[in-house]
């Protein structure tokens, strides 16, 4: 295949969902459909003490849940497919959602017995904001769910994306009949029991329902993520798969052409090779001490050893020792094109967010959004004599975006922020073996965050119930104590503009 081709048949994307929604379960089902696994049952190594090979770091080895984003890549159909992979636990992190900055669509899986919860709608709205395709999966058809009209109906209200079914489960749980292919009018049945016609009949009025009421299908529209394809299916059962990747490889895009800082449009078939950093892990392998940074290619084709320009810094560095993710192994790589993630082996030279480029032309890629942290702990050195140590490692911590870091508006006070609890674990637990830094914690809990105008901030809004600090660029943020002191706050300073990261 020549660079074009296989850039045409790229497939970069993500699975968001609600813990135990099914993303594990689904994403085995399409790898085992690629290929790239033998059997099902053993990504995550259920009833064993098997360790997936994506669970780098020691902490996830003792908790045994995979803290950071792996890629799997895996060939289908005549596609090369690239899923990024979205730690799913209640204690997901700000990882989590950088990795949605470097996709091109996304699959949200739903439990139909639960409909949407509360991390899926939170990872949509971040997604949402992107503009791309997202595809919705309802899961656990084997199960009896919520009906398929009010699950629909969900994606609207809650989400206010249009749906568009794909197909339509006619019966669910113990009676699931099959699933009936809106596009193809066919049923695809499940096992091979004799039909129930009166299901089947009730499944045909909705169906019917739909056509006089639903919306379009609309190409476009899914484009640009305001309407979503709609498939049912059971993971488990790996029921409704096949049509699922199938229609999803038609509709799902290639990689995109994105406008840097400089409002230049750099295409993905352009020769210059360009990328971001979405990611930075560290130590990934306990024997060496080694960083890798995580890039999205944008343009252009990677070939092993190339020079690249590091753009914020004017930096020259050579791609020599550059891995890709697979689902068994990592392996060093010759070659990538834009869609691929490459992990760059770094000496501490990348930070999250950076652009790299080969050649003369400088390109800089738009800043990856800040998030808006919601957990806060005071954090103290143990030991007042390790200061050096302490400082060191926080600096570098929060350039890796392991944690936010924020300043008390006067004085040393040291407050960090996250997304999810595991996020302070993994900083503590690296402190502690990285930087030989023992930190205390005192929990000062949830806060609602909101920047402000450097020129608005005064230090008179300070008080305990909303906390005027500084964030690691010096810029003020008020930490709330809850909607309530928000609300007051904004009663009394009117004019104050409160703004809200993502
Ligand atoms: P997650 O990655 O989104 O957290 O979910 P995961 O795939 O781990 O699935 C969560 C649970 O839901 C698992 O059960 C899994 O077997 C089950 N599950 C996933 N898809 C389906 C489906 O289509 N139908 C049914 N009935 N169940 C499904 P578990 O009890 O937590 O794990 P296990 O002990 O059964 O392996």
């Amino acid at each position: 295949m020549n660079f074009k081709e296989e850039l045409k048949n790229r497939r970069t994307f993500a699975i968001i969902s609600h813990p135990d929604a099914g993303k594990t379960t689904l994403t085995e089902q399409l790898l085992f459909r690629g290929g790239a696994i033998r059997e099902t049952g053993t990504v995550k190594g259920r009833g064993s003490n098997k360790m997936a090979s994506s669970d780098w770091m020691a902490i996830e080895q003792q908790r045994g849940i995979s803290v950071t984003s792996s890629v799997l890549q895996f060939d289908y159909d005549g596609k090369r497919i690239n899923i990024l992979d979205t730690p799913g636990h209640e204690d997901f992190s700000e990882d989590t959602y950088r990795t949605l900055m470097a996709v091109d669509s996304v699959v949200m899986v739903v439990d139909s017995a639960k409909g949407i919860e509360p991390q899926t709608k939170k990872l949509f709205e971040i997604v949402s904001q992107r503009g791309i395709p997202i595809f919705t999966f309802f899961n656990k058809l084997d199960r009896d769910g919520r009906s398929p009209l009010d699950l629909v109906d969900e994606l609207e209200s809650i989400l206010g994306i249009q749906a568009y079914p794909m197909n339509w489960p006619v019966g669910s749980g113990q009676i699931l009949q099959g699933i009936y292919d809106l596009r193809e009018n066919h049923l695809i049945k499940f096992g091979d029991k004799q039909l129930d016609q009166s299901i089947y009949d009730e499944a045909l009025e909705e169906i019917t329902l739909l056509q006089d009421a639903g919306n379009e299908f609309d190409k476009e529209a899914i484009a640009k993520g305001k309407l979503t394809p709609v498939f049912f299916g059971s993971a488990l059962a790996g029921f409704g798969i096949d049509q699922f990747l199938d229609n999803y490889l038609k509709l799902a895009p290639s990689p995109k052409a994105i406008t840097d800082k400089n409002d230049q449009e750099i295409l993905p078939e352009d020769d210059q090779f360009t990328g971001f950093v979405f990611k930075i892990q560290a130590n990934m392998d306990p024997k060496h001490r080694d960083r890798i940074a995580f890039v999205r290619i944008v343009s252009g084709e990677f070939k092993h050893g190339m020079d690249v320009t590091l753009s914020r810094n004017a930096k020259k560095i050579k791609l020599s020792n550059v891995t890709q993710f697979m689902a068994e192994e990592r392996e060093n790589i010759n070659s990538a094109v834009p869609g691929d993630i490459i992990g760059v082996y770094d000496t501490g030279n990348f930070q999250i967010g950076d652009t790299i480029y080969a050649g003369k032309k400088k390109v800089e890629f738009p800043d990856l959004p800040t998030f808006t942290p919601e957990l806060f702990n005071r954090v103290i050195p143990k030991d007042v004599l390790k200061q050096k140590s302490f400082h060191k490692g926080i600096e570098q911590l929060v350039q890796e975006g392991t944690v936010q870091l924020f300043k008390s508006w006067r004085g040393n006070e040291y407050i960090i922020g996250a997304v999810g609890q595991l996020q302070f674990e993994v900083f503590s637990f690296r402190m502690e073996n990285e930087y030989n830094s023992t930190t205390i914690f005192e929990p000062i809990g949830r806060k609602i965050a909101r920047w402000l105008n450097p020129e608005q901030a005064d230090e008179k809004m300070s008080s305990t119930r909303t906390m005027l600090m500084k964030d690691r660029y010096d810029q003020p943020v008020i930490l709330f104590e809850n909607q309530y002191a928000l609300n007051w706050f904004a009663d009394k300073y009117p004019d104050v503009e409160l703004i809200e990261k993502l």
